[in-house]
């Protein structure tokens, strides 16, 4: 019985590689712009060289990967996010995913031939220009203190963690609370269960649903992360790129 188990596995195990050896390979050029994607979009969870990271898993041996053909498999998930398990839905275009794919597939392969990966330098950006940012237009500073919560920080974390961390801090809170008060009429408080840059929605005590267009009513929201989502909407990537340089001098 053992026996017939390991060797349909084996079997199994064989096509597995046969799938890996036997599709077209990818062109570099694919792979170069699918890297440069992943580092920027996907590598702050999964690590740069999807080996997994804060938060999100390996990928190198992830059977979704492994199973992927120019990006079947993974695109959906990367459409689609699995929010609940903290993976985020990410809109992408199907080049963007096909060249992600082909990025994977190379660094399945190089596992599986045992290459040495070469971690990405992710601190491109400019230092002074992040703290300009966290100064004014990103108002960091009303919320944190480079001397003060946030001194340090470089210390706890690596560069790759540390971009997740202020991109995507930890919520701790659940349910978010909202209160809007139309130009003419009450206030109104209740759970915040939608928010774009058109319409909030949000479910009173009674469980009932009240949407407002966003630009006819004050925003009180109470959801101590708010600032962050909003941010995310707003950041350019050089953005991106000078804060990570300015936190990774908090050492
Ligand atoms: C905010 C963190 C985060 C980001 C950003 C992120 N992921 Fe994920 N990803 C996760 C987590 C957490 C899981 C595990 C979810 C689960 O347990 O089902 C996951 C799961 C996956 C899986 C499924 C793995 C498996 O075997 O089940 C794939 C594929 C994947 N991510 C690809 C990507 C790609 C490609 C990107 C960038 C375009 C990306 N992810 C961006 C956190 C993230
Ligand atoms: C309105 C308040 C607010 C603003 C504005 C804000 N943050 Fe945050 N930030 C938070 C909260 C709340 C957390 C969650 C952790 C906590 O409670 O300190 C957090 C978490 C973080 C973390 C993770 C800290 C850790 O130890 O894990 C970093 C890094 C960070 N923010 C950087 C920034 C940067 C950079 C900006 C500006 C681009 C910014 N924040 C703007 C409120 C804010």
């Amino acid at each position: 019985m053992k026996l017939i188990c390991l060797s349909l596995l084996l079997a199994a195990l064989g096509q597995a590689q046969l799938k890996l050896v036997s599709r077209p390979a990818p062109t570099p050029e694919q792979v170069a712009r699918g890297k440069a994607a992943f580092v920027s979009a996907c590598g702050f969870c999964h690590g740069v060289n999807a080996r997994g990271g804060d938060g999100g898993p390996d990928l190198v041996r992830s059977v979704i990967v492994l199973d992927d053909e120019d990006g079947d498999k993974i695109g959906p998930v990367i459409l689609g996010g699995r929010a609940d398990r903290g993976m985020p839905a990410l809109s992408m275009s199907k080049d963007q995913i096909t060249e992600i794919a082909a990025f994977l597939r190379q660094q399945t392969q190089a596992a599986a031939n045992r290459f040495d990966y070469k971690i990405l330098d992710i601190v491109t950006g400019d230092a002074k220009a992040g703290a300009a940012f966290f100064n004014g237009t990103g108002k960091c500073n009303s919320c944190h203190s480079a001397s003060g919560d946030l001194a340090g920080i470089a210390g706890k974390y690596d560069a790759v963690a540390l971009q997740a961390r202020f991109l995507y801090p930890r919520s701790r809170v659940k349910q978010t609370r909202v209160t809007v008060t139309p130009a003419q009429g009450r206030p109104l408080s209740g759970i915040l269960e939608l928010i774009d840059d058109f319409t909030v929605v949000l479910r009173d005590s009674e469980g009932f649903h009240h949407s407002f267009a966003r630009d006819a009513v004050k925003l009180d929201i109470q959801d101590p992360l708010a600032a962050h989502a909003d941010l995310l909407r707003r950041y350019t990537d050089a953005d991106v790129h000078n804060i990570l340089a300015f936190l990774v001098t908090l050492k």
